[in-house]
């Protein structure tokens, strides 16, 4: 969750806002997180690539390089449609013609479940065999943070539920830490803690599924369990 020069103006915002006052979810209760307590995204990123040891890492989104620019690692791509990064385009068309693998990919591009959700199924294709996928903004502390469309300059989307439904597939073993807005961790491996749902519109899920099943849906983990799960 990030001030972005791409957000709607504040006009914009304020009229989306009433509307979904009006028509939008009523759940008002807040996650009190204080990020400033915990790491930032890529001080975990490069403890990830110094501990793994790995060689090659994709960042989507990359708005003015923030994060991108202090990735320590060999080889680094970046794609964003508007700013920043190596590769002017968006993910979908990143993956259209990308025939590479990389050991670690970050995605932080457009917050939409449905975008979150084909990221994360292309990431799964162009992931080296150890590697791991991390996406930003999995646990917005208001309801106001994940509506859709974007209704606050800091938003986080509704990137949850696509981790919510990662967390509920067979072949994907998914955490998310307590840092940074909320880091989701994707291996590629069998699930270890699977969720079982019995929904099959994960979009559908509310701001008051999420705030009350927070722990089983998003299963959290703490920077110290991540880096003991990275070193298994
Ligand atoms: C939240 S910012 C990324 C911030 C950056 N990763 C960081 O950690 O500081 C989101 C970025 O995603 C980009 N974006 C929007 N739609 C995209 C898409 N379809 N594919 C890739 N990037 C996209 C925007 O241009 C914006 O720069």
């Amino acid at each position: 969750m990030k001030l972005n020069q791409y957000i709607p103006s504040k006009f914009t915002l304020f009229i989306r806002r009433l509307r979904y006052y009006l028509y939008g979810e009523k759940f008002y209760k807040k996650l009190n997180y204080d990020w400033n307590k915990h790491q930032s995204r890529f001080e975990i990123i490069n403890s990830i690539i110094e501990k793994k040891n790995y060689k090659s890492y994709l960042e989507i989104g990359c708005q003015a390089d923030i994060n991108f620019s202090k990735i320590n690692i060999s080889k680094k791509i970046g794609v964003d449609p508007n700013d920043g990064g190596t590769h002017r385009m968006t993910s979908d068309d990143f993956f259209d013609q990308n025939k590479e693998n990389f050991d670690l990919i970050f995605i932080d591009g457009l917050h939409e479940y449905e975008q979150v959700k084909k990221d994360i199924v292309n990431s799964i294709k162009h992931l080296n065999k150890e590697g791991v996928i991390i996406l930003h903004d999995c646990l917005p502390s208001k309801i106001w943070h994940q509506t859709i469309p974007q209704t606050h300059k800091s938003w986080n989307g509704d990137v949850w539920k696509a981790l919510v439904e990662c967390r509920t597939r067979l072949d994907l073993d998914t955490y998310t830490c307590t840092a940074d807005h909320g880091l989701g961790i994707i291996f590629n491996r069998k699930n270890q803690n699977i969720l079982n749902l019995d929904i099959k519109n994960f979009k559908s899920l509310k701001f008051k599924d999420y705030y009350d099943n927070h722990n089983l849906y998003m299963n959290l983990i703490s920077e110290n369990e991540l880096y003991q799960l990275i070193n298994k």
